[in-house]
């Protein structure tokens, strides 16, 4: 699947300008700056494709982008950053609520947890909303590279835990940097695998 082309297919700042459905869709969410756009560009090799930057709040559209004419995978604007001003932070939330509850062809989404930081208040009420409108997710922990390999078992079985009594989480949580590449390639199979159920 990602030994083919990928390429950037458009963007929607708004629910109502979302590309038509073609395939699946697979979705990555996660709080500003937990590593979203750095993980697509990991998955398809192509270090330039989505934009990446140190300060939180570089991606502000949603970011489709077509994999060997297969699948799209929907890169989006982070949550929880509050530095852009009220406004946006609204409008970013309404479109990515609107967008993991509406979209018909969303196959999955994965949602990206800072492996420093574990599941915060704000990743817990995107969980929530996945659960209640039955969105199925999986947890990638990012950024391993950080951490100790004692901190990410510890990191990785508090995150289990909590998932326990999560209706639409996956069960199983891949832990990814996309600095050194560990688990992408886990995360490739975990796609091609939900794809081809
Ligand atoms: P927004 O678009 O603002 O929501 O951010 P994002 O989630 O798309 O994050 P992005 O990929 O732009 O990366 C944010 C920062 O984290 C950048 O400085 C990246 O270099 C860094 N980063 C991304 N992945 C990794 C990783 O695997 N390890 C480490 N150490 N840093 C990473
Ligand atoms: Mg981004």
């Amino acid at each position: 699947l990602f030994a083919g082309a990928a390429d950037f297919l458009s963007s929607a700042p708004s629910v109502e300008t979302l590309p038509p459905m073609r395939g699946h869709e697979i979705a990555f969410a996660g709080r500003s700056n937990v590593g979203k756009s750095s993980l697509v560009n990991a998955l398809t090799g192509r270090n330039t494709l989505a934009r990446t930057s140190h300060t939180p709040g570089r991606t502000q559209l949603l970011n489709f982008f077509d994999i060997g004419g297969k699948v799209t995978l929907v890169d989006m604007p982070g949550y929880g950053y509050a530095a852009v001003g009220k406004a946006k932070v609204e409008a970013w939330t309404r479109l990515i609520h609107d967008y993991l509850r509406g979209r018909a062809n969303l196959a999955r989404v994965y949602v990206l947890i800072d492996a420093r930081h574990g599941i915060k208040a704000n990743d817990a009420e995107v969980l929530d909303g996945l659960d209640t409108a039955a969105v199925s997710y999986q947890i990638v922990l990012t950024k391993a590279d950080a951490l100790k390999k004692s901190e990410i078992e510890a990191r990785l079985a508090a995150t289990r835990a909590s998932l326990a009594r999560r209706p639409a989480a996956f069960p199983e949580i891949i832990l990814t940097s996309s600095r050194t590449e560990e688990g992408i390639a886990d995360l490739r199979a975990s796609i091609a695998r939900l794809l081809s159920e």
